[in-house]
């Protein structure tokens, strides 16, 4: 089982045009492990992304550490794949060949990586598909061909940046369904973030809400509607257990609590 630490984070992002330093994360203790799937919750500003980019090893904190099993990472690495909202595939190879970048990259032999991207892509519900050029898939397709190639490097996380963001309601709600599928079935433990309550009792096995100014940790709650969702029970259903909404109205007051008061 792997373990992805982020030990005492701060980071400071430089004021546009001055000398000073703005805190837009303080002291974030987070620890993964392999089995979870973790959603990050929190309005927009408070910080995120960040979190998200220093976890990819995109961006080095001002203080703290984050290490997988122990050891201080050094950068982006394929035990960490990230898949952002509008990510962007290469508009000139197949759903296919996308999905075998990586796989090349690694020095994999064609006919290898062809039938490994193959099984990816029927993994994530387009088997068949790989010949499509990526303007002939509908958004709810290419993000699931961007999560194919996320994992055919076999990362041990998969960082998530509001992935289902652009899409439409319905195909939204299937790609939740979708996304908890091929997380139970796979070995790669999930980091995932939103803005929607409802997404994150839905998917998550534990939800941490960051609160703004500096972006910092208010709750760290373990879920279990997923399980709920993954065992045949539709959305409807889950959403009128009591102790689903009650969660939903802790975690609204606790995401958007002042924000009359701000208003006022
Ligand atoms: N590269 C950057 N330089 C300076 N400030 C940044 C940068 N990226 C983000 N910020 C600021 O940091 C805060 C947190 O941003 P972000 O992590 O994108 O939050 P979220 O994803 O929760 O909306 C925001 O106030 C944002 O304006
Ligand atoms: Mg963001």
């Amino acid at each position: 089982m792997s373990i992805l630490s982020l030990q005492s984070l701060s980071l400071d992002y430089a004021e546009a045009g001055t000398r000073q330093k703005r805190r837009v994360l303080d002291g974030i203790n987070l620890h993964i492990a392999s089995d979870e799937f973790v959603i990050v919750i929190g309005r927009s500003g408070s910080g995120k992304t960040s979190l998200l980019n220093l976890a990819a090893g995109f961006t080095e904190p001002s203080e703290g550490r984050v290490s997988v099993d122990g050891k201080e990472i050094d950068g982006p690495g394929a035990d960490r794949a990230v898949v952002f909202q509008d990510d962007a595939l290469y508009p000139w190879l197949s759903a296919v060949g996308n999905v075998a970048f990586p796989l090349k990259l690694q020095g994999i032999a064609r006919a290898e990586r062809q039938s490994h991207a193959e099984e990816l892509l029927a993994k994530v519900g387009l088997e068949g598909a790989g010949h499509k050029n990526i303007w002939e898939l509908s958004g709810g397709m290419r993000q699931r061909v961007g999560i194919a190639r996320a994992l055919a490097s076999g990362p041990r996380f998969l960082l998530l940046d509001e992935p289902l963001g652009a899409l439409d309601a319905l195909t939204r709600s299937r790609m939740q369904k979708f996304l908890l599928e091929v997380w139970a079935g796979s070995k790669t433990s999930a980091l995932l973030i939103t803005h929607s309550i409802d997404e994150a009792l839905l998917l998550a096995t534990r939800v941490i809400v960051l609160a703004p100014n500096p972006g910092r940790i208010v709750a760290d709650v373990r879920t279990e509607f997923g399980k709920a969702l993954l065992d045949g029970k539709s959305v409807k259903e889950i959403k009128m257990f009591a102790a689903f909404k009650s969660l939903h109205d802790e975690l609204t007051a606790l995401i958007h609590g002042d924000e009359e008061e701000i208003a006022a």
